[in-house]
């Protein structure tokens, strides 16, 4: 895995701040990028969510005519295998040089912190080398054009995550970020054209959901990888099912209900460091965070006079700074619309504790949330918004029956120092991944491969090693005569 910066040294602080100082008021200017002409469709602006009056890029999204040129000119990336892992190799290098410019974007485009803008990068990284590293397996013909749409939420590692495996297997990849999050995916795609994949093979097409349904809406489309909400995912399902073969793969990772249970042997205070980065850290705007948390009755009074401890010394700031635990959320419309969910919970007296936030900015603090159960939730709420539930040990089966029962199925973390626990809990939980007394965010490519089950996902999982596969045509080994 790719070594990264280590926060807690000063010369690399040193090193990351004269890096990204360039780019502290740069305004970035962003368009297709495509094998022909670009007409180019509506102008967009994009601000800054930690300060929303401060321009962060002007993007040009796709026209109807930039998706036809895309469509028109994209060709199956026919370089050797060799020849492509090595391109892909030699992109993962581009990313770490450049690794200044890369997390200035993050932080003024995304709202990520430096802990979180260094963990990105290497995810990103580790996806190319990862799968680089894979194609001499492969040995499979590539499916034909991929589109890979990804989430502002991971808009480096996800957006790289699809579009490494999509070229890795030889497809010609059509690449739409996250309306939110354009001007880091335009300069990944400018690195990897850089690096040597043609633009015949990899076009960016920015823009909003009118761009992914047109990108998933087309006969010549041979294979979708999709990352955001389990809602977009059925619109993608439905268009496929109309437009495309109907053996063209739907690779589809999407939200969670996620749960941890905290049991009376629990070490306190690993644990509420776990729950602090799983569920506020990032914002909670991860599919893996935290969502509903399950903490035995008999040390629930102290166990939650902890958390609150905790949560009130987690700062919020602008992610820029080093001190900032956590940015802000993404746009405005995020913020109005878990404020009206928070605001509807302290209405109806179930609001545990809230800390302070700062004035400026889409930042909204770290909230606690009552309810009786998992069962409570209507939906997955994408920030730093925990619920709580007590419950009583001989009872830990109806709990693990009630996360289940969710339909939604992709992490899980449970804290216990008891073994057989851990074994009675890790047969029963369905759930993508699961961790043990651990925080329960950040999967490491390679070595945990991540993707969940049911609701929150089609499987395989990325960063592991049956994803690739899915981006090439089945094929039986050569048998050695
Ligand atoms: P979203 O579904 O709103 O958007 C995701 C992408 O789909 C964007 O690029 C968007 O422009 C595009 N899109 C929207 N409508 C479309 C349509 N009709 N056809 C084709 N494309 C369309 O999700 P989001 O708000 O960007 O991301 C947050 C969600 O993503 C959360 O639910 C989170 O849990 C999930 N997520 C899942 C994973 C995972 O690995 N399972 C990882 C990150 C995020
Ligand atoms: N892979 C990301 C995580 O584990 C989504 O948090």
């Amino acid at each position: 895995n790719s070594k990264g910066w280590d926060l807690a040294c000063t010369s690399h602080l040193e090193e990351i701040d004269a890096a990204r100082a360039p780019y502290r008021e740069t305004i970035f200017e962003v368009a297709p990028l495509l094998a022909g002409d670009v007409s180019g469709g509506e102008p967009m602006e994009r601000f800054n969510p930690a300060d929303p009056d401060s321009l962060v890029a002007r993007v040009q999204t796709a026209s109807p005519e930039d998706v036809e040129t895309a469509l028109s000119k994209a060709r199956p990336w026919d370089a050797s295998p060799a020849e492509r892992a090595e391109i892909l190799n030699r992109a993962a290098d581009l990313y770490e040089e450049n690794f200044g410019q890369v997390f200035a974007i993050l932080a003024r485009e995304a709202g990520k912190t430096q802990t979180d803008a260094v963990a990105e990068l290497r995810e990103a990284v580790d996806f190319l080398r990862y799968y680089a590293a894979q194609i001499e397996h492969l040995d499979a013909p590539a499916l034909g054009t991929f589109t890979c749409i990804s989430p502002w939420n991971f808009p480096m590692a996800i957006f790289t995550g699809q579009v490494a495996a999509g070229l890795a297997a030889g497809n010609a990849v059509l690449a739409k970020p996250a309306e939110q999050t354009p001007v880091i995916a335009h300069f990944a795609t400018t690195l990897m054209h850089e690096a040597g994949v043609p633009r015949t093979a990899l076009q960016l097409l920015p823009g909003g959901g009118d761009v992914g349904a047109a990108v998933t809406s087309d006969a010549r489309i041979k294979g979708v990888a999709f990352t955001g909400s389990t809602a977009t995912a059925r619109k993608i399902k439905q268009a496929m099912a109309e437009h495309c073969d109907p053996g063209a793969p739907l690779i589809a990772e999407t939200g969670g209900l996620n749960a941890m249970i905290v049991d009376s042997t629990a070490l306190p205070e690993q644990a509420i460091r776990d729950i602090l980065q799983s569920s506020f850290q990032s914002a909670g705007q991860r599919c893996s965070a935290l969502r509903c948390l399950y903490v035995q009755e008999d040390v629930s009074k102290e166990f939650l006079a902890m958390l609150k401890g905790a949560m009130d010394v987690f700062r919020l700031d602008d992610p820029w700074q080093i001190k900032a635990d956590s940015g802000p959320l993404i746009d405005q419309a995020a913020y109005d619309q878990i404020s009206d969910y928070v605001e509807k919970a302290r209405k109806e007296g179930r609001l545990i504790h809230q800390t302070a936030s700062p004035d400026k900015g889409h930042f909204l603090s770290p909230t606690l949330i009552r309810v009786n159960g998992i069962e409570d939730m209507e939906r997955e709420v994408f920030g730093p918004v925990l619920h709580v539930a007590t419950f009583k040990s001989k009872n830990i089966d109806k709990v693990i029956d009630a996360i289940n029962s969710t339909g939604y199925g992709l992490t899980f973390g449970l804290h216990t120092r008891i073994d057989d626990r851990v074994q009675h809990v890790t047969d029963r939980i369905e759930a993508g991944n699961m961790y043990v007394n651990r925080n329960q965010i950040g999967a490491i490519v390679g070595s945990q491969p991540f993707g969940g089950e049911g609701l929150s996902g089609t499987g395989p999982k990325a960063g592991g090693p049956f994803y690739l596969p899915r981006f090439a045509e089945a094929k039986t080994p050569d048998v050695p005569e």
